[in-house]
């Protein structure tokens, strides 16, 4: 059976991220009194933060990890799950549902899970359970909506294979691709949506020998903001409690948005944007873009020492990384 004439764009966001990390503290203070989230739930185990009307969007579970392990992935509906399941299906793959608590933690009613790209878990889900209660941010407003509630990089040493993943089951476009040389390596990013916001993932590769110098799973996510202010308190905030700016503010020639880079405390990169444009499907074309940022986005920390103690680490990553495997469901 093929489904392929089924198209289910424009009925998936980003919903949910789910954090592992021992720094529960760090955390939350990192994103309540840095980035300015809406801290719902406080236990050992877990905290969860509201950034609209959604009763979850950011759960940070007490763990090991250090990384992202699970995106939940809105569905318009059971119609949509149905077409995911089933293309699944025809790649022996079947999906967990899982309700109870384990749901109401991450703010739905059930979802249903694959062991995604990367090993990131993927929780597909229709039922978000929402929140009214006001907001205690100092965020006028984050950017969600159709778009969903921002975006993720991923360093991919098979990229056609997540690339079809991404294409071929959930069924993303691709908006543009970017080529820039980092520390020496030249990295090849491709930027997926799944719905009129400019991109949901990007997936980078280095060209040539395929290296992944990142330990964790993703390089940054990245949430969005209503106006400059909301950009510029946060900024203002996450330097004031002393977390590294990994790049200053800064503009990507391809989405248009303006954004600062922050070190999380589990490593990878947090990314807030403003001002991105949306994609018109009737009038858009795909573009090859020769540089990440338009200007803008340098390292609070140059210098040759720093240069050292980020790329030495990165390079013995890459390096190891030829040993790993890297999942991919496809
Ligand atoms: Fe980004």
């Amino acid at each position: 059976m093929t489904d392929k004439k089924i198209d289910i764009f424009n009925q998936i966001s980003l919903g949910y991220v789910v954090i592992e990390s021992r720094k529960t503290d760090q955390w939350r203070s990192f994103l309540v009194d840095g980035i300015g989230l809406h801290l719902a739930q406080n236990t050992k185990e877990l905290m969860t933060f509201r950034m609209d009307d959604h009763a979850c969007r950011l759960i940070v579970r007490h763990g090991p990890a250090e990384d992202v392990v699970a995106f939940g992935w809105e569905l318009a509906n059971l119609n949509t799950l149905e077409v995911i399941r089933s293309r699944l299906k025809q790649h022996n793959i079947n999906m967990t549902e899982s309700s109870g608590s384990e749901a109401s933690a991450r703010g739905v009613e059930n979802f249903w899970r694959i062991r995604g790209p990367k090993d990131i878990e993927f929780e597909y889900y229709t039922q978000p359970i929402l929140d009214d209660t006001p907001l205690k941010t100092p965020i006028s407003a984050f950017e969600t909506g159709v778009g969903g509630m921002g975006h993720a990089a991923i360093i991919s040493r098979v990229p056609d294979k997540m690339l079809n993943f991404f294409t071929d089951i959930m069924d993303a476009r691709v908006t543009d691709y970017i080529t820039q040389a980092i520390a020496g390596v030249t990295l090849d990013f491709t930027f997926l949506r799944f719905n009129e916001r400019h991109h949901t993932v990007a997936i980078a590769a280095s060209q040539g020998v395929k290296l992944d110098p990142i330990r964790t799973r993703i390089q940054h996510m990245n949430l969005m903001v209503e106006t400059v202010e909301d950009l510029t308190g946060a900024l203002q905030r996450v330097r004031k409690l002393g977390y590294e700016i990994a790049r200053e503010v800064g503009r990507h020639p391809n989405d248009h948005d303006i954004s600062f880079y922050v070190v999380s405390p589990s490593g990878f990169e947090l990314e807030v944007g403003w001002n991105a444009r949306t994609v018109d499907e009737a009038n858009w074309k795909i573009q090859h873009y020769d540089r990440i940022s338009q200007w803008g986005h340098k390292p609070q920390n140059p210098g040759l020492i720093n240069f050292l103690r980020v790329n030495s680490v990165n390079f013995w990553n890459g390096i190891l990384s030829l040993t790993r495997k890297e999942h991919s469901p496809l």
